[in-house]
């Protein structure tokens, strides 16, 4: 063990290097502009694996971001794991306000700063570091599959799937997406929360009129939108739709003040729902605003807006069906339409939740991997983000022993300005993930 230990220590700033050189690769799928990006990045990954030995790669897309495989066979007897990352990244949002460029890798205190530098290249990082200090000598067949549009909702997943089912198929999958407790206690992840969103148009009027002429009886469109986004929660900030899935949540310490910590939350500003923050965080649906068209400040003018747009984003508790819940979110939004206004509801994504039994010889393992590595014990956390691609994967692979880790944790800061990577969190990670392809090769023997 202590071997291996030390060639995943001897890989890493070599490993460090090529997480930077990704990085740099503006690989935002969801902007058109920057499709391009996301093909170098492809071939990046596709490069990096070349070179950790794997002769059979290939980069798929079905009409989608293009995906690497990358396969290495099994020794006799042994089981092949499938690694997952996805090498798109979010939008990196306002430029003004990171502290470093958002796409020049910066290091400061121990910590790896740029958008993508923890979700989810760190991902890819950790993989190759484990692929790596094997030197060539795998102890499972491990096939790698790094997708390019997981942030966009992995919507040409399926198609892969269908396409490349064969490549595909593991009997332990290995998702390093997620998150730990703190940078000095590892979790597995044993939950995540689905999603469904929509876009909904609230129309008064045809055309704009003057506010001072017909306001005070002529209701205009962004009162009306504000008055139905608001029903959305009742008053202590729980969702008010009905007919949602509420689950219950692992059991853990996860203090308020915490929560506070963690958000930086501004004071004085409370938090919404009740029952415990994991029920809430992991196991409760949720609702949020995530955008709003209608007239920018700078353009308005004492004028009646005549329609107004919100996109909706609503987390799924596992056990729900995100299906189920967009119809659910549509038909409270066409019946709390205020004023008789006109209200349109444009479905958008759906990503299915998914919950893990983790028991077992897999998660056993797993298990000891993580106490060697960091020294202490994992906890089992839910999150109350997605990974879509869990449960199309789990229903393709209904055998398949799913492990969700990842390098992210509290103050990491993914999807906003000034994301971040631990980079002792890179090393433990790495480290438990080479212990672990060590031990399964053991299991089967
Ligand atoms: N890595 C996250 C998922 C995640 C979030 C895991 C928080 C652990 C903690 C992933 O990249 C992500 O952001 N997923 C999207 C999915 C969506 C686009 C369907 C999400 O949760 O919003
Ligand atoms: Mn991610
Ligand atoms: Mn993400």
């Amino acid at each position: 063990m202590s071997d291996l230990v030390d060639r995943v220590k001897s890989v890493l700033p070599s490993v460090r290097a090529d997480l930077g050189a990704l990085v740099r690769i503006e690989s935002v799928w969801a902007d058109p502009a920057r499709r391009d990006e996301v093909r170098r990045s492809a071939e990046m990954v596709s490069k990096l694996l070349s070179e950790a030995g794997f002769d059979d790669i290939r980069t798929v897309s079905e009409g989608g971001a293009p995906a690497v495989i990358a396969r290495h066979p099994a020794p006799p007897g042994a089981p092949t794991v499938l690694l997952y990352a996805h090498h798109d990244v979010q939008p990196e949002g306002d430029v003004s306000q990171w502290a470093s460029a958002p796409f020049e890798p910066t290091e400061r205190d121990g910590r790896l700063y740029g958008r993508g530098t923890a979700d989810d290249k760190a991902g890819i990082a950790t993989h190759l570091a484990a692929i790596r200090a094997f030197e060539g000598d795998l102890p499972v067949g491990v096939t790698v599959f790094v997708e390019g549009e997981e942030e966009s909702g992995s919507p040409s997943l399926g198609a892969l799937l269908g396409a490349h089912r064969d490549l595909l198929s593991a009997d332990v999958i290995v998702i390093a997406d997620s998150m730990n407790w703190t940078t000095a206690v590892p979790s597995l992840t044993v939950s995540l929360r689905g999603l469904a969103d929509c876009v909904v148009e609230v129309a008064t009027l045809d055309h704009g009129l003057h506010s001072g002429m017909w306001g005070g009886v002529v209701p205009d469109a962004v009162s009306a939108l504000v008055r139905l986004l608001a029903s959305l929660h009742d008053d202590d900030g729980n969702v008010a739709v009905e007919g949602l899935h509420e689950g219950s949540a692992a059991d853990v310490e996860y203090p308020p003040e915490q929560v506070r910590e963690e958000t930086g939350m501004l004071a004085g500003v409370t938090q919404i729902g009740t029952g415990s923050v994991a029920e809430r965080l992991w196991a409760k649906p949720a609702i949020t605003v995530i955008g709003i068209d209608t007239t920018p400040i700078a353009t308005s003018s004492n004028t009646l807006i005549p329609t107004a747009r919100a996109k909706v984003s609503m987390r799924v508790a596992p056990g729900g069906d995100a299906g189920r819940h967009l119809e659910a979110l549509t038909r409270h939004l066409e019946q709390h339409a205020p004023w008789g206004a006109r209200v349109t509801v444009t479905p958008g994504d759906l990503g299915q939740p998914y919950a893990i039994d983790a028991t077992g010889p897999v998660y056993d393992a797993a298990r000891t991997a993580f106490r060697q590595a960091w020294g202490t014990d994992a906890i089992d956390m839910g999150v109350g983000g997605s990974i879509p691609f869990i449960a199309e994967f789990a229903a393709a692979f209904p055998d398949a022993k799913i492990l969700v880790t990842g390098v992210e944790d509290p103050a990491t800061q993914a999807h906003s300005i000034n994301e971040s990577l631990d980079l002792g969190v890179l090393e433990r990670a790495a480290t438990s993930e080479a212990l672990l392809l060590e031990a399964l090769g053991a299991l089967h023997r």
